[in-house]
């Protein structure tokens, strides 16, 4: 990123309010040591009845089901720990007053909100986050969430979100960083980092809660909610370590997943949450189920009642129990019983305490408030807005997948038409989980255009169809509010409009896709094609002989095998968020130039997948050149991808010289560099992504045909040529081997660099 974060120096300082409290807390630690902390933690324990420790291990929202009174009434009696999903300062303010002012020991409320892509300024959506390939540009992404979320009082996000998957057909695909464990740990450990700053206790920082642990990402045929079976070393190579890197990066909390694993529901899994997490790991914050899932032991067949549900689940190490009042309800009971030991409990509530020192509110409840006459006006003032930042970061994710004869960039001349159903809609292009965001202040690509042309060339504008004309989906995704709107005219009367109005332009501009909805929790597909009343405008649109320009949005890979012949050009966006329009008009404009990579293979249908590109080798591998009967592959599609992990391409050209060694020798405990030459042989300026994969041929259990070990994001002027090294230590061929040791194994690794993970340049050393 070229440009200087402003609110970096003002959020690490020391606190700019002064606390608003007139009830000191319990006491005012000033040291932040973990002694300290445990001091304080074991002092407050010891004053700390039985239904105070319960009370803390409790998180709930404000709603229907606790109305404020009811809350009012908890409070006083400390029996709530945390409140999530209240995202206003004198909302926030008036529950800390009543803990301030009511209840006993004055042990604050932390609040937590889904704090994922953006508070109030609303960036894309992770895995369009994870298409820059940029770490810098999430910690960009990371910081000003922060900000903007502390400054509205919240304490805790419920993110980064780093479950690795392969399955397109799940709907939260697009909360995640895609399909690779290198990338994804990179991006949760950037937005770990940027979110809770120096120390989450800083007046602009939010503590983390990795989630959702573990390998939610893997659900079985990506149907939501379901089980998940791995091997342990395919678990602990591929899938835990984005969590391990999000917590050595210092994240507070953990959201347990709502899946089991190996038949064991994570919520119940004492060897997930103490063994490896505790024991091996170190782990010292909290770790929170999801919402509702201590009872939903019952569903998963291990619980036989709520009271049951809760032995389990707080013997399991669950310390804090969202959206449900069974803690309070049976851990009174199950303690006198036996059944749950007061030790288990004062664990648990140890680490509630723990967050709750860490996150500096024993010194000040308010730290995140300030006095009540701060309080911004209007919460959604345009000034709370960080909108240039928004509109670079989203450029940066913009993947551009086919750009025939240089169609692209379009000029700003003659006449444009711009059609579909999300050209104009200000609500889809923030994505999934951005409920503190505001659509009105969002940019369409409509907007964006019309801005980019004002006084140089005519944009037309048509709708072309709804976003699904099938009544089943829309009844789903409008069953819990207006999602998907269906257009008062008929299919074929927006289809004829759509089509006249391309008659008269120059050139077709399609922004089409997914809705909001449609990618997100509880949406899975079982088809990932562009919804047919889409694919229809797009037939009809490629009929008129117009250059067509795809606009992509989308929140996980789509099956555009069709379009992909019919477009001339193809930009993914992804949901691109509050400045996404423009964004997006920048980059079709050619005012930006397009270098996101995709985080994700895209499958040709929905029968490849799963279609990752770090799959391990078959017997009878399929080979294109020599196509074999009896070898693995479909008989009935090309094999492969149809855009692969790693690709986007870009207005320049780039050149990457052969690879070469500081050695082709590497001992234990040594190291080397791979190092390639990369040249910008095109005409502008233009910045792509280096990619280093490595393979181990021989080794004891098959390795991946290639794995992602190292990227580096370069800009170059056209002409200009930049050297990039990669160090290659052990830890970078290390695998977790048939008895579950990490270890490199002697022998021949393949190293390959390059612009995506197809076209490489190739060769190997030797370790020993
Ligand atoms: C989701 C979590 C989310 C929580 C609170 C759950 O349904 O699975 O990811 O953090 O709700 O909103």
């Amino acid at each position: 990123m070229k440009w200087i974060y402003p609110l970096l120096a003002l959020s690490f300082s020391s606190p700019l309010w002064a606390a608003d409290t007139t009830v000191a807390p319990t006491s005012a630690p000033e040291a932040r040591s973990e002694q300290a902390r445990d001091a304080f933690v074991t002092q407050l324990l010891s004053k700390m009845t039985l239904d105070e420790k319960i009370g803390q291990l409790r998180l709930i929202s404000v709603g229907p089901d606790n109305p404020k009174q009811a809350i009012r009434e908890m409070i006083r009696n400390g029996q709530v720990g945390a409140i999530f999903n209240t995202v206003t300062r004198p909302d926030i303010r008036a529950m800390q007053d009543q803990v301030m002012q009511l209840s006993r020991l004055k042990i604050p409320l932390f609040f937590a909100y889904d704090v994922v892509h953006g508070q109030r300024t609303i960036f894309p959506i992770p895995l369009g986050l994870a298409a820059s390939w940029d770490p810098q540009a999430i910690k960009t992404v990371g910081r000003i969430s922060a900000y903007e979320a502390a400054d509205d009082g919240l304490n805790m996000t419920w993110a980064p979100m780093v479950d690795v998957s392969h399955e397109p057909r799940w709907g939260r695909m697009s909360e995640g960083f895609g399909e690779d464990t290198l990338l994804t740990a990179e991006m949760g450990k950037a937005m770990v980092e940027s979110m809770q700053g120096k120390s989450p206790a800083d007046r602009y920082s939010l503590m983390t809660s990795v989630k959702h642990f573990a390998l939610y990402g893997a659900v079985e045929g990506g149907q939501e909610y379901n089980s998940v079976d791995m091997s342990p070393q395919r678990m602990f190579q591929e899938y835990l370590p984005p969590y391990k890197a999000a917590l050595d990066a210092g994240s507070g909390g953990v959201m347990v997943a709502l899946n089991s694993v190996n038949g064991v529901p994570a919520t119940a899994d004492s060897w997930l949450l103490k063994d490896v997490l505790r024991d091996q790991w170190k782990f010292k914050g909290i770790t929170i189920s999801d919402h509702g899932a201590i009872k939903e032991l019952i569903n998963h067949g291990v619980a036989s009642d709520p009271r049951d549900a809760v032995r389990i689940a707080i013997n399991a190490g669950i310390d804090m129990s969202m959206s449900d009042q069974y803690y309070s309800q049976y851990l009174p009971g199950l303690v006198k019983s036996g059944a749950v030991s007061m030790a288990t409990i004062d664990e648990a509530t140890r680490h509630v305490l723990n967050v709750k020192y860490d996150m500096g509110l024993f010194s000040n409840p308010y730290s995140h408030l300030g006095p009540a006459q701060d309080d911004p006006k209007d919460t959604n003032a345009e000034s709370r807005l960080h909108r240039p930042q928004a509109r670079e970061v989203a450029a940066e994710t913009l993947v551009l997948l086919k750009n025939r004869l240089g169609v692209l960039p379009l000029k700003k001349q003659g006449t444009i038409a711009l059609i579909g159903p999300l050209a104009d809609s200000k609500q889809d292009i923030m994505g999934s989980w951005s409920a503190a965001g505001v659509a009105a202040q969002s940019v369409t690509v409509r907007e964006g255009m019309t801005q980019a042309l004002a006084g140089k060339a005519t944009l037309l504008y048509a709708k072309g169809s709804n976003i699904t004309d099938n009544p089943l989906v829309q009844k789903f995704l409008n069953s819990y509010g207006p999602e998907v709107s269906v257009d008062k005219q008929s299919p074929q009367q927006l289809l004829d409009q759509a089509v006249a109005m391309a008659r008269k332009a120059d050139v077709v501009v399609a922004a089409v896709g997914e809705s909001q909805g449609m990618a997100h929790e509880a949406s899975s597909r079982s088809d990932i094609r562009i919804p047919a009343a889409q694919r229809r405008l797009l037939t009809a649109l490629k009929a008129t002989g117009k250059p067509l320009i795809i606009v992509l949005m989308n929140g996980r890979p789509l099956d555009i095998s069709e379009q992909s012949q019919q477009a001339d050009a193809i930009l993914e966006t992804w949901f691109s968020g509050t400045e996404g329009g423009h964004a997006i008009a920048d980059a079709l404009f050619g005012d930006t130039n397009p270098s996101g990579k995709l985080p994700v293979s895209f499958p040709r249908s929905v029968g490849q997948i799963p279609a990752y590109y770090n799959h391990l080798p078959t017997g009878r591998p399929y080979n294109y050149l020599h196509p074999d009967k009896y070898t693995s592959h479909y008989y009935d599609a090309i094999n492969g991808p149809l855009y692969p992990f790693g690709y986007g391409l870009s207005y320049t050209t780039f050149s990457v010289s052969p690879v070469s060694l500081s050695s082709d020798q590497m001992t234990q405990g040594g190291h080397l560099q791979a190092s390639v030459t990369v040249t910008n042989t095109g005409k502008r300026a233009g910045a792509t992504v280096v990619q280093m994969y490595l393979n181990d041929p021989v080794a004891s259990l098959s390795r991946p045909v290639e794995e992602l070990k190292g990227f580096q994001r370069i800009s170059l002027q056209p002409g200009q040529s930049q050297q990039v090294s990669f160090k290659i230590t052990e830890d970078e061929l290390k695998f977790w081997n048939p008895q579950m040791k990490y270890l490199a194994e002697p022998g021949q690794f393949n190293v390959m660099i390059g612009l995506d993970s197809v076209r490489t340049e190739k060769t190997h050393f030797n370790y020993q």
